[in-house]
């Protein structure tokens, strides 16, 4: 009974949490590094090195498809699903990788 009352409780403390972008950054490692210092495929940037704006301009663009190069159908699937906060959690963790 006690542990029950426990997972419900954890259950409530992670609802509503703001978003954790390095946790969000996982799924991005393969491409981009886990430092965020790689081009990914050799095609893009290199996102550490971009500022936050950038980091975030980009994002958002590619999701309504105004911003990308030749593989930007590829970054829209990546990041179609996230809301603006997620988005800005993300960028912020990324330009905490610059050097
Ligand atoms: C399957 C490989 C892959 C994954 C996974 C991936 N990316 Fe990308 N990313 C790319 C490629 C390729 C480009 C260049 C696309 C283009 O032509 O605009 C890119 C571009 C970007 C850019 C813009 C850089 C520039 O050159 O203007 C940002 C920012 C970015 N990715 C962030 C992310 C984030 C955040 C994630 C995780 C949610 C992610 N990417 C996951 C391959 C990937």
């Amino acid at each position: 009974m006690r542990s029950l009352v426990l997972v419900v409780l954890m259950a409530f403390a992670s609802y509503g949490v703001a978003a954790d972008g390095k946790q969000l950054f996982q799924k991005c490692i393969a491409c981009h590094g886990v430092d965020a210092q790689k081009s990914a495929l050799g095609k893009s940037k290199i996102i550490a090195n971009m500022s936050l704006e950038e980091n975030i301009a980009a994002l958002k663009g590619y999701q309504d498809g105004t911003y990308g190069g030749t593989m930007k159908a590829l970054m829209k699937g990546q990041v179609s699903k996230y809301t603006d906060e997620e988005i800005e959690a993300l960028a912020k963790y990324i330009t905490t990788l610059g050097k």
